[in-house]
């Protein structure tokens, strides 16, 4: 015969809500003698709670959804693990999706997600979104986006960080370190993050007074091999360039590997900065200048607002702005 909660509570002479309190892991104020008396008798006689049964009467199921692009990205692991780290130090856990920057997939994970009854979700969109799909427009629990806004998307909040400011610091420094004909080869335009780059980009060139090259922007994917491929372009057609600034930085290493692959000298003669600054940046050689993006605390504070938003705990802002670092290492002069 299965114990239930209110057996448990009896046998720790404490009412239900203290043993759901310790189940949950709640940071509330429970002494530490109650905590572990009611932890012993749980141990002891093997009780599991029932978490379908609490969430009918609580509402609550403790769960949150994340919905990330592209796992495959080291930008995007990083946001999750902060995210994940708040949601478990309060009693939350995290259902992980994948969409694959695919706009069909997440508007079904979007669904499943609801089913599953999560209590809220972080949304980080795909590049490629750009519409408001009936299946976000209906979505019923709060939803805090991070890094990519939606135009039109009503949300609690939104993280982002100031991706024009961070391009223009990191092209400014390129033409500070002598670096003229500088080419960005960037993500999916359809991408705020993306076009924000671009014009942080133009705004640095046009600051500075330097002339944009033809065909300046090579628009592709969030990805080493679009690198590899932009920079391959622009080396096989005897392109004179100087300067690569990148959308992020799995498109910088593809571009590093085909200079590598040509014998061209960085930073000697050509400059290389990406964005994002994922731990793979400190293992090229030179060691890749680039963007810090603070994505675990991004994925930290979407987490904590969504949980205070989901318990009704008023949050001063609404929206965050972080801000970027530029990380000058080897591959710039
Ligand atoms: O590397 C993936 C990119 O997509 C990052 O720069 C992040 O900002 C996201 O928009």
């Amino acid at each position: 015969m299965k114990i239930t909660i209110k057996e448990i509570a009896k046998l720790a002479d404490v009412s239900t809500a203290t043993v759901s309190k310790v189940v949950n892991n709640k940071d509330e104020k429970i002494s530490a003698e109650t905590r572990e008396r009611v932890l012993a008798i749980i141990k002891e006689t093997g009780y599991v709670p029932n978490r379908v049964a609490s969430s009918m009467v609580t509402k609550k199921t403790n769960t949150l959804g994340l919905l990330i692009p592209d796992i495959a990205n080291p930008f995007f692991p990083e946001l999750a693990r902060g995210a994940e780290d708040l949601a478990n130090k309060m009693g939350y856990t995290l259902i992980l999706c994948n969409s694959d920057n695919k706009m069909e997939k997440e508007d079904a994970y979007l669904e499943m997600l609801q089913e599953k009854m999560v209590d809220g979700i972080i949304y980080v969109a795909s590049s490629r979104r750009t519409v408001l799909s009936s299946a976000l427009q209906r979505v019923r629990v709060p939803v805090i986006t991070v890094d990519r806004k939606i135009p039109g998307l009503k949300v609690q909040s939104q993280i982002t960080v100031d991706n024009e400011s961070g391009a223009y610091e990191a092209v400014s420094h390129m033409i500070q370190r002598g670096y003229k004909k500088i080419y960005h080869i960037a993500g999916p335009q359809t991408s705020l993050p993306a076009r924000q780059r671009y014009e942080g980009y133009l705004r640095a060139m046009g600051d500075n007074q330097v002339d944009l090259p033809e065909e300046h922007l090579l628009e592709g994917r969030f990805s080493s091999n679009w690198g590899f491929e932009a920079v391959t372009k622009l080396v096989e057609e005897k392109v004179e360039f100087d300067g690569l600034f990148c959308g992020n930085d799995l498109i910088a290493l593809g571009a590093l590997k085909c200079l590598h692959q040509h014998d061209i000298a960085v930073p000697d003669l050509i400059g290389v900065v990406g964005f994002d600054d994922i731990d793979m940046a400190q293992l090229t050689s030179p060691e890749l200048t680039t963007v810090n993006q603070p994505n675990y605390e991004m994925g930290y504070k979407a987490a904590d607002l969504l949980i205070k938003t989901i318990e009704g705990v008023k949050t001063r802002n609404r929206d965050y702005l972080l801000k970027t670092q530029l990380i000058q290492r080897g591959t710039t002069r």
